[in-house]
Protein backbone atom coordinates (compact mmCIF):
# COMPACT_ATOMS: atom_id res chain seq x y z
CA UNK A 1 0.00 0.00 0.00
CA UNK A 2 2.62 2.48 0.92
CA UNK A 3 4.67 1.27 -2.29
CA UNK A 4 1.32 2.01 -4.57
CA UNK A 5 1.33 5.59 -2.72
CA UNK A 6 5.19 6.20 -2.99
CA UNK A 7 4.57 5.31 -6.69
CA UNK A 8 1.76 7.83 -7.22
CA UNK A 9 3.49 10.16 -5.95
CA UNK A 10 6.67 9.80 -7.89
CA UNK A 11 4.13 9.74 -11.07
CA UNK A 12 3.00 12.80 -10.41
CA UNK A 13 5.59 14.76 -9.79
CA UNK A 14 8.05 13.29 -12.43
CA UNK A 15 5.60 12.63 -15.72
CA UNK A 16 5.79 9.25 -16.97
CA UNK A 17 8.18 8.87 -20.17
CA UNK A 18 5.09 9.07 -22.76
CA UNK A 19 3.21 12.66 -21.41
CA UNK A 20 5.19 14.61 -24.33
CA UNK A 21 3.16 15.38 -26.77
CA UNK A 22 5.22 16.65 -30.35
CA UNK A 23 3.54 18.42 -33.58
CA UNK A 24 4.86 19.56 -36.57
CA UNK A 25 2.69 22.58 -38.22
CA UNK A 26 3.19 23.93 -41.57
CA UNK A 27 2.87 28.17 -41.22
CA UNK A 28 2.36 28.07 -44.91
CA UNK A 29 4.54 30.17 -46.89
CA UNK A 30 2.92 33.68 -46.65
CA UNK A 31 2.88 35.79 -43.34
CA UNK A 32 0.47 34.65 -40.95
CA UNK A 33 -2.40 34.20 -43.55
CA UNK A 34 -1.94 30.57 -44.63
CA UNK A 35 -1.74 29.14 -41.81
CA UNK A 36 -4.51 26.67 -40.74
CA UNK A 37 -7.09 27.70 -37.88
CA UNK A 38 -5.79 23.99 -36.31
CA UNK A 39 -1.90 24.39 -36.22
CA UNK A 40 -2.26 27.96 -35.26
CA UNK A 41 -4.69 26.81 -32.80
CA UNK A 42 -1.27 24.15 -31.36
CA UNK A 43 1.20 26.97 -31.43
CA UNK A 44 -1.05 29.07 -28.88
CA UNK A 45 -1.58 26.28 -26.26
CA UNK A 46 1.80 24.52 -26.97
CA UNK A 47 4.13 24.97 -23.76
CA UNK A 48 7.31 25.56 -26.16
CA UNK A 49 7.10 26.27 -29.51
CA UNK A 50 10.38 25.27 -32.09
CA UNK A 51 10.73 27.47 -35.43
CA UNK A 52 12.13 27.51 -38.57
CA UNK A 53 10.04 30.50 -40.64
CA UNK A 54 11.66 32.36 -43.15
CA UNK A 55 12.22 35.75 -42.02
CA UNK A 56 12.03 37.76 -38.39
CA UNK A 57 8.20 39.23 -39.49
CA UNK A 58 6.95 35.65 -39.42
CA UNK A 59 9.49 35.29 -35.85
CA UNK A 60 8.11 38.13 -34.94
CA UNK A 61 4.26 36.87 -35.31
CA UNK A 62 4.81 33.67 -33.81
CA UNK A 63 6.30 35.66 -30.51
CA UNK A 64 3.13 37.10 -30.33
CA UNK A 65 1.41 33.96 -29.88
CA UNK A 66 3.68 31.89 -27.67
CA UNK A 67 5.10 33.24 -24.99
CA UNK A 68 8.40 30.41 -25.49
CA UNK A 69 9.36 30.31 -29.53
CA UNK A 70 12.98 29.05 -29.99
CA UNK A 71 14.27 29.45 -33.47
CA UNK A 72 16.29 26.34 -34.67
CA UNK A 73 18.04 28.27 -37.20
CA UNK A 74 20.86 28.79 -34.75
CA UNK A 75 21.63 24.84 -35.48
CA UNK A 76 22.58 26.01 -38.94
CA UNK A 77 26.40 26.62 -39.56
CA UNK A 78 27.40 29.99 -38.52
CA UNK A 79 29.32 32.12 -41.04
CA UNK A 80 32.55 30.80 -40.87
CA UNK A 81 31.55 27.59 -40.11
CA UNK A 82 31.95 24.30 -42.12
CA UNK A 83 29.28 22.22 -40.74
CA UNK A 84 27.25 19.19 -42.06
CA UNK A 85 23.66 19.75 -42.78
CA UNK A 86 23.32 16.33 -41.17
CA UNK A 87 24.43 17.01 -38.05
CA UNK A 88 22.73 20.28 -37.81
CA UNK A 89 19.17 18.36 -38.44
CA UNK A 90 20.16 15.58 -35.90
CA UNK A 91 20.82 18.83 -33.21
CA UNK A 92 17.76 20.22 -33.90
CA UNK A 93 15.92 16.58 -33.25
CA UNK A 94 17.73 16.41 -29.95
CA UNK A 95 16.75 20.02 -28.93
CA UNK A 96 12.87 18.89 -29.67
CA UNK A 97 12.91 15.57 -28.07
CA UNK A 98 14.96 16.89 -25.04
CA UNK A 99 11.80 19.18 -24.55
CA UNK A 100 8.84 16.03 -25.18
CA UNK A 101 10.82 13.92 -22.73
CA UNK A 102 10.11 16.72 -20.19
CA UNK A 103 6.45 15.92 -20.36
CA UNK A 104 5.45 19.02 -22.64
CA UNK A 105 3.35 19.45 -25.37
CA UNK A 106 6.32 20.92 -28.20
CA UNK A 107 4.86 21.86 -31.48
CA UNK A 108 7.66 22.70 -34.23
CA UNK A 109 6.39 25.38 -36.29
CA UNK A 110 8.22 25.19 -39.98
CA UNK A 111 7.36 27.65 -43.00
CA UNK A 112 5.24 25.97 -45.35
CA UNK A 113 4.13 22.60 -45.74
CA UNK A 114 6.43 20.75 -42.54
CA UNK A 115 7.08 17.65 -44.10
CA UNK A 116 7.46 18.02 -48.08
CA UNK A 117 11.38 18.64 -48.80
CA UNK A 118 11.78 18.94 -45.11
CA UNK A 119 13.64 16.41 -43.09
CA UNK A 120 13.20 17.21 -39.13
CA UNK A 121 9.42 16.81 -38.75
CA UNK A 122 9.92 13.74 -40.19
CA UNK A 123 12.92 12.92 -38.30
CA UNK A 124 11.29 14.04 -34.82
CA UNK A 125 8.17 12.58 -35.20
CA UNK A 126 9.95 8.95 -36.24
CA UNK A 127 12.03 9.50 -32.86
CA UNK A 128 9.60 11.24 -30.80
CA UNK A 129 7.34 7.74 -31.65
CA UNK A 130 9.95 5.37 -31.21
CA UNK A 131 10.09 6.67 -27.93
CA UNK A 132 6.39 6.35 -27.02
CA UNK A 133 5.46 9.80 -27.19
CA UNK A 134 2.16 11.06 -28.88
CA UNK A 135 3.10 12.40 -31.91
CA UNK A 136 1.51 14.06 -35.46
CA UNK A 137 1.87 16.40 -38.55
CA UNK A 138 -0.20 19.37 -39.50
CA UNK A 139 -0.03 20.31 -43.52
CA UNK A 140 0.32 23.68 -44.54
CA UNK A 141 0.90 25.42 -47.37
CA UNK A 142 4.06 24.45 -49.76
CA UNK A 143 5.74 26.36 -52.26
CA UNK A 144 4.40 24.06 -54.87
CA UNK A 145 0.67 25.01 -53.81
CA UNK A 146 1.68 28.90 -54.08
CA UNK A 147 3.61 27.96 -57.52
CA UNK A 148 0.41 26.45 -58.83
CA UNK A 149 -1.62 29.09 -58.12
CA UNK A 150 0.61 31.97 -59.31
CA UNK A 151 1.81 30.51 -62.45
CA UNK A 152 -1.82 29.37 -62.87
CA UNK A 153 -1.46 25.69 -63.81
CA UNK A 154 -3.20 22.50 -62.92
CA UNK A 155 -1.09 20.16 -62.50
CA UNK A 156 -3.59 17.76 -62.91
CA UNK A 157 -4.12 18.72 -67.03
CA UNK A 158 -0.96 16.92 -68.03
CA UNK A 159 0.74 15.32 -64.73
CA UNK A 160 3.83 17.00 -62.74
CA UNK A 161 6.84 15.20 -61.65
CA UNK A 162 8.94 16.97 -58.57
CA UNK A 163 12.83 15.97 -57.31
CA UNK A 164 15.50 17.75 -54.91
CA UNK A 165 17.68 19.20 -57.65
CA UNK A 166 20.69 17.47 -56.53
CA UNK A 167 19.35 13.88 -56.18
CA UNK A 168 17.61 14.43 -59.82
CA UNK A 169 21.31 15.47 -60.85
CA UNK A 170 22.70 12.38 -58.66
CA UNK A 171 20.32 9.48 -59.69
CA UNK A 172 18.84 7.88 -62.85
CA UNK A 173 16.17 10.01 -62.54
CA UNK A 174 14.32 9.77 -65.98
CA UNK A 175 11.99 13.12 -66.08
CA UNK A 176 8.58 12.39 -67.98
CA UNK A 177 8.33 15.69 -70.34
CA UNK A 178 5.00 15.75 -71.45
CA UNK A 179 4.72 16.68 -67.72
CA UNK A 180 5.74 19.48 -65.56
CA UNK A 181 8.73 19.45 -63.86
CA UNK A 182 9.70 21.05 -60.67
CA UNK A 183 13.54 21.24 -59.35
CA UNK A 184 13.60 22.36 -55.70
CA UNK A 185 16.49 23.57 -54.09
CA UNK A 186 18.00 24.52 -57.46
CA UNK A 187 20.20 26.98 -55.45
CA UNK A 188 22.09 24.23 -54.37
CA UNK A 189 21.76 22.03 -57.43
CA UNK A 190 24.86 19.67 -57.22
CA UNK A 191 26.36 20.60 -53.81
CA UNK A 192 26.41 16.99 -52.47
CA UNK A 193 28.61 18.14 -49.22
CA UNK A 194 25.92 19.43 -47.34
CA UNK A 195 27.84 22.38 -46.51
CA UNK A 196 27.40 25.03 -49.05
CA UNK A 197 24.36 27.18 -49.14
CA UNK A 198 24.90 27.60 -53.18
CA UNK A 199 25.60 26.18 -56.30
CA UNK A 200 28.16 27.03 -58.89
CA UNK A 201 28.18 28.26 -62.45
CA UNK A 202 29.96 24.53 -63.61
CA UNK A 203 27.94 22.06 -61.61
CA UNK A 204 24.44 24.40 -63.16
CA UNK A 205 26.22 23.67 -66.68
CA UNK A 206 25.98 20.27 -66.11
CA UNK A 207 22.56 20.08 -64.83
CA UNK A 208 21.85 22.20 -68.36
CA UNK A 209 23.76 19.04 -70.35
CA UNK A 210 21.65 16.78 -68.40
CA UNK A 211 18.74 18.49 -68.89
CA UNK A 212 19.22 18.87 -72.44
CA UNK A 213 18.88 15.12 -73.03
CA UNK A 214 14.71 16.14 -72.82
CA UNK A 215 14.54 19.57 -73.14
CA UNK A 216 15.65 21.86 -76.19
CA UNK A 217 18.46 24.46 -75.21
CA UNK A 218 15.81 27.45 -76.47
CA UNK A 219 12.83 25.96 -73.81
CA UNK A 220 11.40 28.01 -71.60
CA UNK A 221 12.33 27.64 -67.69
CA UNK A 222 10.51 29.33 -64.88
CA UNK A 223 12.09 30.13 -61.69
CA UNK A 224 9.93 30.81 -59.12
CA UNK A 225 9.78 31.90 -55.54
CA UNK A 226 6.45 32.66 -53.87
CA UNK A 227 5.60 35.99 -52.00
CA UNK A 228 6.17 35.76 -47.88
CA UNK A 229 5.30 38.92 -47.15
CA UNK A 230 2.36 41.32 -47.77
CA UNK A 231 3.98 43.98 -49.66
CA UNK A 232 5.84 41.13 -52.08
CA UNK A 233 4.71 39.52 -54.91
CA UNK A 234 6.05 36.59 -56.56
CA UNK A 235 9.00 36.23 -58.70
CA UNK A 236 8.17 34.30 -62.23
CA UNK A 237 10.68 34.64 -64.04
CA UNK A 238 10.83 32.71 -67.56
CA UNK A 239 14.03 32.30 -69.12
CA UNK A 240 16.07 29.78 -71.74
CA UNK A 241 17.25 26.89 -70.23
CA UNK A 242 20.31 27.30 -71.18
CA UNK A 243 20.80 30.82 -69.33
CA UNK A 244 19.90 28.86 -66.23
CA UNK A 245 23.56 28.65 -64.94
CA UNK A 246 23.82 32.87 -65.42
CA UNK A 247 20.87 33.10 -63.51
CA UNK A 248 20.31 35.07 -59.91
CA UNK A 249 19.32 31.84 -57.56
CA UNK A 250 18.55 31.87 -54.51
CA UNK A 251 17.66 29.40 -51.39
CA UNK A 252 13.90 29.80 -51.74
CA UNK A 253 14.06 29.56 -55.90
CA UNK A 254 12.09 26.65 -57.19
CA UNK A 255 12.72 25.58 -60.72
CA UNK A 256 9.56 24.67 -63.20
CA UNK A 257 10.43 23.52 -66.59
CA UNK A 258 7.11 23.05 -68.38
CA UNK A 259 6.16 20.27 -70.79
CA UNK A 260 8.52 19.97 -73.99
CA UNK A 261 6.20 16.92 -75.30
CA UNK A 262 2.82 16.79 -75.89
CA UNK A 263 0.92 13.74 -74.07
CA UNK A 264 0.79 10.99 -76.08
CA UNK A 265 -2.08 7.94 -75.76
CA UNK A 266 -1.52 4.56 -74.93
CA UNK A 267 -2.72 2.29 -77.69
CA UNK A 268 -2.79 -1.16 -75.64
CA UNK A 269 -4.36 0.36 -72.75
CA UNK A 270 -6.98 1.95 -74.89
CA UNK A 271 -7.62 -1.55 -76.83
CA UNK A 272 -7.61 -3.23 -73.60
CA UNK A 273 -10.59 -1.10 -72.12
CA UNK A 274 -11.97 -0.96 -75.81
CA UNK A 275 -11.88 2.97 -75.92
CA UNK A 276 -11.00 4.67 -79.37
CA UNK A 277 -8.90 7.78 -78.99
CA UNK A 278 -11.71 10.22 -80.64
CA UNK A 279 -13.87 9.28 -77.69
CA UNK A 280 -11.00 10.92 -75.37
CA UNK A 281 -11.86 14.76 -74.31
C1 LIG B 1 13.91 22.79 -47.58
S1 LIG B 1 12.74 23.09 -48.83
C2 LIG B 1 11.36 23.60 -47.87
C3 LIG B 1 10.05 23.49 -48.59
C4 LIG B 1 8.87 23.81 -47.68
N1 LIG B 1 8.77 22.81 -46.64
C5 LIG B 1 7.54 23.90 -48.41
O1 LIG B 1 6.57 23.31 -47.93
O2 LIG B 1 7.45 24.56 -49.43
C6 LIG B 1 13.40 24.57 -49.48
C7 LIG B 1 13.02 24.71 -50.95
O3 LIG B 1 11.63 25.00 -51.03
C8 LIG B 1 11.40 25.89 -52.09
N2 LIG B 1 10.94 27.17 -51.55
C9 LIG B 1 11.11 27.65 -50.31
N3 LIG B 1 10.58 28.89 -50.21
C10 LIG B 1 10.09 29.19 -51.43
C11 LIG B 1 9.44 30.30 -51.99
N4 LIG B 1 9.20 31.40 -51.25
N5 LIG B 1 9.09 30.26 -53.28
C12 LIG B 1 9.33 29.17 -54.04
N6 LIG B 1 9.93 28.09 -53.58
C13 LIG B 1 10.31 28.09 -52.28
C14 LIG B 1 12.74 26.09 -52.80
O4 LIG B 1 12.88 25.10 -53.81
C15 LIG B 1 13.68 25.86 -51.66
O5 LIG B 1 14.98 25.56 -52.10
Amino acid sequence: MLQDQNTEITSKSEPSKNVGRLVCVGTGMHLAGQISTLSKSYIEIADVVFSLVTDGFAARWLDAINADVRSLQSFYAKPDEVKNRRDTYSEMVNAILTEVRKGKLVVCAFYGHPGIFACVAHMAIKQARAEGFESNMLPGISAEACLWADLGIDPGNVGHQSFEATQFLLYNHIPNNCTHLLLWQIALAGEHTLTQFSTTTAKLEILVDHLSQWYPLDHPVVIYEAATLPFQQPRIDTIALSDLPFAELRSISTLMIPPSKKLTLNQQILDKLGITADTIG
